[in-house]
């Protein structure tokens, strides 16, 4: 898609990448997608703000050359130094050498780690501006949105607020950029979820700290632009506002639902999670429920982070936790997703060992331990109440429980 105007003398000049599988090289992307946005502000002077991975360079150039001559770009505002923002930087810089850049001293040192740049390198202070013409950049150091380099970028008078990862979500754009023109704002909103679970979560406070910040600036924020996904012009607050909201759940201020996990060898760990889900379900709460086996934990950690209960039913494996299980629990303590109202069950044979192993997680995470219980071989008639009453139990306290 050719460029596209985001207010006068600002445009969208991004990529979308829909033929990396996995971002990051972990989280699945195959069939969403993903955008690496980048602006250009063509005021007296032009700044380009933040760019594109390196293997989306050279749409990227097209539609930047469209709107300005790329070597005589005055500024290039680097949010934050990943690559899947930083890629096209060594091109940019050798079409505009002249162009300083302008960025956190963490992101400078980063920028010549990753691609041998220092010249022409200016390291911003907190609030400093930046005139170019009719319009005026603001920068605010934002560390750890999501990395220790990151700051958002405030232009005004048209009160724009550059963010790069921060109000991001995965999902490619569909020949529009802006939330007004989403039929399906849900589908976005869901994504920017898990783009928040599987890449920013473990930095919630960071979350809280910048929006406060932008608060206390008294900036006027009326387009969030960020680095991935939707440009939200029409409602800006409604991405803030999802962001602070998925920052408390990180706080274990999560909703009353249930994450069920499972995995089954012989379907008898299966057959006693569907009783146990009935169980659940007869109490009015909902579940969201996952084989761990054929999910990748992109699509499950969603739900881990907004559900309040999490139960995992998983068989005795080599006298472990069954291996996906143990690979998903790594990840939610590497998330730091703490506060949960936690049950387990699955099935052993002779030794057992799944449910020591889950324990040790879920005290490391100051998870509240609800219930526990294990079934010896194959799951049988008289197994069916406990496991009905499992359900039950967890639901009735998520109900009753006092928020964090
Ligand atoms: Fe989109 Fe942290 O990079």
């Amino acid at each position: 898609m050719p460029s596209i105007e985001v207010t006068p003398d600002v445009h969208w000049v991004g990529a979308n990448d829909r033929m990396t599988d996995l971002f990051e090289g972990m989280w699945p992307i195959t069939r969403e997608g993903v955008s690496y946005n980048s602006y250009i502000i063509n005021d007296e002077k032009t700044a380009l703000v933040d760019l594109v991975k390196a293997t989306r360079v050279a749409p990227f150039l097209r539609r930047l050359e469209s709107i300005t001559d790329v070597h005589k770009l005055d500024y290039i505002i680097i949010n934050h130094t990943e690559p899947d923002h930083t890629g096209a930087l060594p091109f940019v810089r050798e079409m505009a050498p002249q162009a300083t850049i302008f960025c956190t001293k963490k992101a400078a040192e980063m920028i010549n780690n990753f691609y041998g740049i220092s010249e022409n390198v200016h390291v911003i202070s907190d609030g400093e501006t930046l005139s170019l013409g009719k319009r005026t950049l603001t920068f605010l150091p934002a560390p750890l949105l999501h990395w220790p380099d990151t700051m958002l970028t405030h232009m005004s008078p048209d009160n724009v607020l550059f963010t790069c990862d921060a109000f991001g979500g995965f999902g490619a754009l569909p020949g529009y950029i802006f939330d007004d023109q989403s039929p399906d704002l849900n589908y976005y909103k869901q994504e920017a979820l898990r783009y928040f679970a599987n890449i920013v979560c473990r930095f919630s406070p960071a979350v809280k700290k910048a929006i406060k910040k932008v608060t206390e600036a008294n900036l006027d924020v009326s387009i969030i632009a960020p680095g991935h996904g939707l440009v939200w012009r029409q409602s800006p607050q409604t991405i803030i506002d999802c962001y602070a909201k998925w920052a408390d759940y990180f706080n274990g201020d999560s909703e009353c639902g249930v994450t069920l996990v499972y995995a089954s060898m012989y379907g008898n760990t299966g057959r006693c999670m569907e009783t146990v889900a009935q169980g659940i379900a007869t109490e009015g709460v909902p579940v969201d429920v996952f084989d761990l086996a054929r999910t990748h934990m992109s699509y499950i950690l969603p739900a881990v982070l907004k559900n309040k209960g999490i139960v995992f039913g998983v068989p005795t494996y080599e006298a472990g936790i069954f291996p996906p299980a143990a690979h998903l629990l790594d990840m939610i303590a590497r998330k730091n997703i703490r506060h949960r109202d936690a049950a387990a069950f699955g099935s052993f044979l002779w030794s057992g060992g799944a449910q020591k192993e889950f324990k040790a997680v879920a005290e490391k995470l100051a998870w509240n331990m609800i219930e526990m219980q294990e079934f010896q071989g194959g799951y049988k008639v008289n197994d069916v109440p406990w496991a009905y009453e499992l359900g039950r139990t967890i639901a009735r306290h998520l109900k009753t429980a006092p928020a964090n």
